[in-house]
Parts: structure tokens; sequence; C-alpha cells
């Protein structure tokens, strides 16, 4: 994966970093990012679209993965940002990224939310319902300001993935669908509207996708509804914004296709519709996170504690588990790792990988063919760049661990390792208590 070697002392190696130091240096658990994997992802999108000649803007969707540095990165790469929640959006605002390219999602924007976004002037607000176009609607106008808008739309395109993270479907509760007149009745209220621009549209199939068809079919669907607007509302979107969800790589298992490939069927199907309708190719806008962060990212646990059921199963124990990465847990989703310090091993055993959570399915990984793993032993997870560290939780009062960026052999820690003061440091005793008095 990225630029993971193997050096002389059989340790990996990421971006020119032996993860041995990395693990002794930052402690454990440890996400260790990639970067220059993350900047060929980002020109592997950008370029693509470059080949059609079509305006575009690659976003980068925060939630995959947000800190200060990465919203930073994100911008010398030249991505635009999607961000989701007040949260999301004051660490862009934080990292100083331009507000021009930051558009807000959500499928429950909060007055507050929306209040801090459009004050901000950021570039647009995704809108995803009545409730929040009516509150943007009054806030825009008592503020007497403008602001760009999307609209979501649910295609009716099931991306086929994990229930949990498909969202193109009709029953979803994301976005307006398009076959009660919801849509359109959406667009009429913001195209009357003098506060609000129409930029244009959004959907968002789901996540984790492996066929570029899918893509495709929901332009069509989106075209089927354009062609429509077109006709009775007079209405064409400058910007089509076809959100995430392209597939990585976890294990042997999972086949992603040239990130070119999603980019390719969109746009010659955008193309090809637009032509029909004899109207110009909208500005195409996508919004990957996991696709441009996820293969990047790896973790680095160390290996402790052994347990060995006769003729049933080896537990091999690490130091973090559901806690910096709930994906097994949540989305029985598969990973691969190695022993960092044995990476030139042969593999002479099979194990399970389970963390250090009071929860029997807190499982990271299971049947992982390893060299013997001894106490003390680094284990590697790779493709943990995306959903890790963003979904990453204090269960157990466990701490979150720290984040290291490397590249061309130097390393720079992003996020400091939570400590034990930060699990208290919001607390208070209750003072009708009269047992702790001090
Ligand atoms: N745009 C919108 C509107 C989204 O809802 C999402 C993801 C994305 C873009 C980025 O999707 P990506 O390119 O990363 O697949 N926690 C789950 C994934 C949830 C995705 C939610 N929305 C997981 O760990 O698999």
């Amino acid at each position: 994966y990225g630029t993971s070697k193997i050096n002389n002392e059989g340790h990996l190696t990421i971006g020119g970093v032996d993860t041995v130091t990395l693990a002794n240096e930052y402690g454990t658990p440890l996400y260790v990012y990639d970067v220059k994997d993350i900047r060929n992802k980002a020109r592997e999108f950008q370029q693509a679209f470059e080949y059609h000649q079509v305006n575009y803007q690659v976003a980068y969707a925060g939630k995959a993965f947000s800190c200060i540095a990465m919203i930073e990165l994100a911008d010398e790469l030249g991505l635009s940002l999607d961000v989701c929640s007040g949260g999301e959006l004051f660490t862009a605002l934080q990292a100083g990224f331009p507000v021009e390219r930051i558009h807000f999602h959500g499928n429950n924007k909060t007055p507050d939310e929306i209040e801090m976004a459009v004050k901000e002037n950021i570039g647009c607000i995704v809108v995803d319902n009545f409730t929040e176009l009516s509150w943007l609607m009054n806030m825009t106008e008592s503020m007497n300001t403008d602001m760009d808008v999307l609209i979501r739309i649910t295609p009716g395109v099931e991306a086929h993935t994990h229930d949990y993270i498909s969202t193109g479907q009709e029953d979803s509760k994301f976005g307006f669908d398009l076959n009660s007149g919801q849509a359109k009745k959406a667009i009429t209220m913001i195209l009357t509207h003098t506060h609000l621009n129409l930029k244009g549209v959004h959907s968002h199939i789901g996540s984790q996708i492996f066929k570029a068809e899918g893509f495709e079919e929901a332009v069509k669907a989106i075209y089927q509804s354009l062609a429509q607007w077109k006709q009775e509302l007079d209405y064409y979107p400058e910007v089509l914004n076809l959100g995430g969800g392209f597939g990585i790589r976890y294990g042997v298992n999972d086949h992603p296709l040239p990130l070119h490939e999603y980019i390719d069927k969109m746009v010659l199907a955008a193309k090809a519709e637009s032509a029909k309708l004899n109207m110009p190719v909208p500005e195409i806008w996508i919004e990957p996170g996991r696709a441009l962060v996820g293969e990047a990212g790896t973790t680095l646990y160390r290996i402790g504690s052994r347990k060995d059921i006769p003729d049933l199963r080896t537990y091999i124990s690490v130091d973090g588990g559901m806690t910096d990465n709930i994906r097994p847990a949540l989305y029985q989703a598969e990973y691969e790792a190695i022993i960092a310090n044995k990476a030139d091993h042969k593999k002479t055993e099979v194990v399970s990988i389970a963390g250090k959570c009071c929860e029997s399915g807190d499982m990271l990984i299971w049947d992982l063919s390893l060299p013997p793993a001894l106490q003390g032993d680094f284990l590697a997870v790779s493709s943990t760049g995306a959903y890790g560290y963003s979904m990453a939780n204090n269960y157990n009062r466990i701490l979150r661990p720290a984040v290291v960026f490397v590249e061309d052999g130097e390393h720079t820690c992003v996020i400091d390792r939570e400590s034990f003061q930060d699990l208290t440091r919001r607390e208070r005793s209750y003072s009708r208590l009269n047992t702790r008095k001090n």
C-alpha cells in the first residue's frame, strides 16, 4: 500500500520511516498516514477530470478523517471540502481553509450550524430537507445575505454496499425524493427566494462502492428529473455533485477500480445526457473521503496477551480495538495486518486479533496468518485511514491514539495522544454528594 516497504531489518516502513521507530517514539496504538499516498489519490481524481476537459471540484469529505493538518493538506492539494457538522466546519476554519470552497452537508443541520455557515459565508449549503430550508430562508433574509445552495436528492439508485452506508435508495433519511414531487417543490421554493441561489443538484449513493455503473445510473436518474425541471421550472443546474463512495482495498477480497474509471463513467454519462437535453455539461463535483485517505492510513498496535484454546482458536490481543477502529464491530469490515517488526518472516500460524475492550464483539481481524507473534511485537493494520480516527471513542475510558504524518523519511505528530487528564477535564463532582469534600 502507498509507499510501504520492508527495510533491511525486516521492518515495515511507511513514507521512508521505520514503523518500529514510530511506535517506539509515539507509543501505540498509533495512526500513521502516508502523505504521499493522499497526494497521489487527489492527483488521480483531478487528472481524470482534466482528461475529460470538464469543469470540476474534488471536495474532500472531511468525515473520513478531519483534523487541522489534514484540512491544510486538502487545501494545498487544491481540494474543496465537504463538512457535515459545526465541529467539522470549525476545524476547517481553524485550519484556515478557504471558506468559498467549503460545502455543508447533513440531514439535521441545527439553526446554530446554519447560522455559522451563513455568517462565515461558506461556498454552499447542501439543502437536505424542508425544515432546514425554511430556517435557511429566514436566516438569509434576516441577515440580508445571499447563499448558494445545492439540493440533495435521492436518485433511487441502490449502491451495492453495506446497508448502513448505502444512502441513494428512496427509503433514506437523506435528501428529497424524486418521485413524490418534493424535490420539485423544494426547487421552486429556492428559485423564488431572493437570497438563495440554486447552484445545483447533489446526490450521494453510498460508500465503498466497487461498480462505476452506480454513478452512471445516478446520472441517468437525475437527468430524468432535470429534463422535467427544465421544462416545467425552466431550471437547469450549474453544478452536478455526485457525492463520494469510491471503494478502496482493505484486503484481498476487495477489487477497487482505478479511480479514473468512476470519473470516466460519470462524466461520459453527464455529457451524453446533457447533449440529449441540448444543454451544457454542468460542473461536476465529487466528494471522496475514503478513497483519498483510507489506504494512506495504517494503525500500529502493540501485541499483548495471547490465549490459546487448543484445537479451536488463538486470540492475540492488541492495545486498541473498537475504540480506534469500530468498523469491524459495526460493519463486519475486514482488515489485513502484518507484524511490523517481522515483515519478512514466514507466516506460520493463524490467529484472531482481539481488541482490549470489555466486549466479545471487539475483534479486529478473524483468522489472520502471521509469523509467531510475541508479546511486544507491533501489529500493523492497513487501510485504516478513513473512518478510523474520525469514529474513535473513549469506550472503557481508553485514550484516543496519536496521529502521525510521514513523508520522504520525515514524521510529524499532527494529533497528540489523549491523556488520562483529558478524560476527566470537563467533569465535575455532583454537588449534592457529601462523601467527597475538599
Ligand atoms: N458525501 C456524502 C454526502 C456522504 O454522506 C459521504 C459519506 C461522503 C461524501 C464520503 O463517502 P466516502 O467517499 O468516504 O465513501 N462510517 C462508514 C462510512 C460512512 C459514510 C458516510 N457518508 C464506514 O466506515 O464505512
